[in-house]
C-alpha cells in the first residue's frame, strides 16, 4: 500500500499554479490544472534546474533552464533536450489537504 502524507492545503495551490514541496528529503513539484492535481520530481532530468521555476501550460511543464518539456500526467518527455521521463507520484485530496505517496526511488 502506498503511504500518503499531507504536503499542502488545497487552498495553497489554486488552479493553474504549481508549488515546490519536500517530502522525505525528495523535492517535488505539485501542479494544479484543469485535469486535476499532479506531483512530479522537481529537478529536471536533463541538468539541475528546478521545474517549479519554469512554466506550466495546461499539462505541459517547461524547464526554465534549457526548455525541455514534460507531460505532468505521466512525466513523459514532450520536448528536448531532456530524454529521461520525470518520476511521478500519486496524489489525492483528503478534506482540505493534498496528500502525496512517493513512487519508489
Ligand atoms: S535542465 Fe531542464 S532542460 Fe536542461
Amino acid at each position: 500500500m502506498p503511504q500518503f502524507t499531507a504536503v499542502l492545503k488545497l487552498a495553497e495551490l489554486p488552479p493553474g499554479s504549481m508549488r515546490a514541496v519536500t517530502l522525505a528529503g525528495r523535492e517535488l513539484v505539485l501542479c494544479h490544472t484543469r485535469e486535476g492535481l499532479f506531483a512530479l520530481d522537481n529537478i529536471c532530468t536533463h541538468a539541475h534546474a528546478r521545474l517549479c521555476e519554469g512554466r506550466l501550460r495546461a499539462t505541459r511543464l517547461v524547464c526554465p533552464l534549457h526548455g525541455a518539456s514534460f507531460d505532468i500526467r505521466d512525466g513523459r518527455v514532450l520536448g528536448p533536450p531532456a530524454e529521461v521521463p520525470l518520476p511521478t507520484h500519486a496524489v489525492r485530496v483528503v478534506g482540505e489537504s493534498i496528500e502525496v505517496a512517493l513512487a519508489a526511488p
